[in-house]
């Protein structure tokens, strides 16, 4: 007789499993809990007609029930994996949360990952959409993952230069996707401090708490502290983060928009083109605080879509998306591009 470890739900609520608080159902839901588990994965994996892998949930918005099979993650461990004489290769698992694993890695007196704080989501996460905020990238620090393979059910493990990283961009989005479980993630930590503060609101907010010389921790404290002023608790206002991602433009366009929007908010890029700051554009067209239906922007950042009733429809949130690309693209001539994962 076989007895099976995974137990399989049906008709499971994903409203606790997605920061948006968007109450859709999974047709067949399992929570996966061990790495010895990951045999028996692979068998329902087999059988299902679609696979949906949940991490913290923390980056998409459900527009409609999920006639497949939902995997929560919540594989467990951090480690440190290697001692070296100026750094440590520390591993985590990819269902640990990315705030607790970053708090631990200062704890541990590790330092790399203070500007990516509080960022919500889980480490498996992490590198599919290389996290980045506060002038940092997960491809910084990243070392490699270990990832299960869903056809085949081996483990292969994937270096930077194999996971093609860019701006929010990884293979894990493109040829790769939905073809791996990321298992473990493994980051390459310094023993010395080596604090990036140029960005403007962290100099800001440790000028303010009149710090001249920020260990790590300070940094993590002011990223919390600029996080927590901008970008809304999902516990408290459900959201994904940035809905949309920064646009790049070419000079040409950039020109003629400046001549218009000398303030326009923009950061020249290594190849001649112009990021453009969306949350700036989005507010521009007259949306901040906007409601649509049970969905809304953000009264303090505008790159920001929210739950404004907490009974918000995945659509009520994509309409609402909808209405704001084609207005910035009529007042900008910019596409702006969904961050978010709609499903
Ligand atoms: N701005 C406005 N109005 C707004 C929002 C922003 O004028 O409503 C201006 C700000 O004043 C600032 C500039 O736009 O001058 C940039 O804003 P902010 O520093 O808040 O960052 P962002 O570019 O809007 C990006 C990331 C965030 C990350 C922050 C900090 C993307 C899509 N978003 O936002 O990441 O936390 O930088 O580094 O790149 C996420 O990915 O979910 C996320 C929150």
């Amino acid at each position: 007789m076989y007895f099976y470890i995974v137990q399989i739900l049906h008709q499971v609520s994903l409203k606790p499993y997605n920061t948006f608080g968007i109450e859709v159902f999974a047709k067949d839901f399992v929570q996966l809990e061990e790495r010895s588990e990951l045999n028996e994965l692979i068998k329902l994996v087999s059988a299902a007609s679609k696979i949906l892998i949940l991490g913290g949930g923390s980056n998409i918005v459900f527009t409609q029930s999920f006639d497949g099979l939902v995997i929560k993650n919540n594989l467990k461990g951090l480690w440190i994996h290697e001692r070296h004489e100026t750094y440590s290769v520390v591993r985590a698992a990819s269902g640990e949360n990315w705030h607790n694993f970053v708090c631990w890695t200062l704890s541990k007196n590790l330092y790399g990952l203070e500007n990516l704080s509080l960022i919500p989501g889980s480490v498996g996460a992490s590198p599919i959409q290389n996290i980045g905020a506060y002038g940092i990238e997960l491809k910084n620090t990243f070392e490699s993952l270990e990832a299960l393979h869903l056809k085949t059910g081996k483990i292969v493990s994937f270096k930077a230069s194999e996971c093609e990283f860019g701006y929010r961009e990884s293979v894990f989005k493109h040829a790769l996707k939905n073809q791996y479980l990321i298992v473990s993630v493994s980051f390459r930590l310094q023993h010395e401090p080596n604090t990036q503060v140029s960005y403007g609101a962290i100099k800001s907010v440790l000028a303010s708490n009149q710090i001249a010389q920020p260990k790590p921790q300070d940094v993590a404290n002011a990223v919390i502290q600029i996080r927590k002023n901008k970008l809304p608790d999902p516990k408290v206002l459900g959201n994904a983060g940035s809905f949309f991602k920064n646009p790049e433009i070419d000079a040409v366009l950039f020109n003629r928009l400046q001549k218009k929007h000398p303030e326009i908010i923009h950061y020249l890029q290594p190849s001649g083109r112009y990021k453009i700051a969306a949350g700036w554009l989005i507010e521009q067209c007259g949306f901040k605080g906007f409601k649509y239906k049970g969905a809304g922007v953000h009264t303090e950042q505008a790159l920001v879509l929210v739950n404004a009733t907490g009974n918000a429809q995945g659509n009520d949130v994509l309409e609402l998306s909808k209405i704001i690309q084609t207005k910035v693209l009529d007042c900008f001539e910019i596409g702006l591009e969904t961050e978010v994962n709609v499903l």
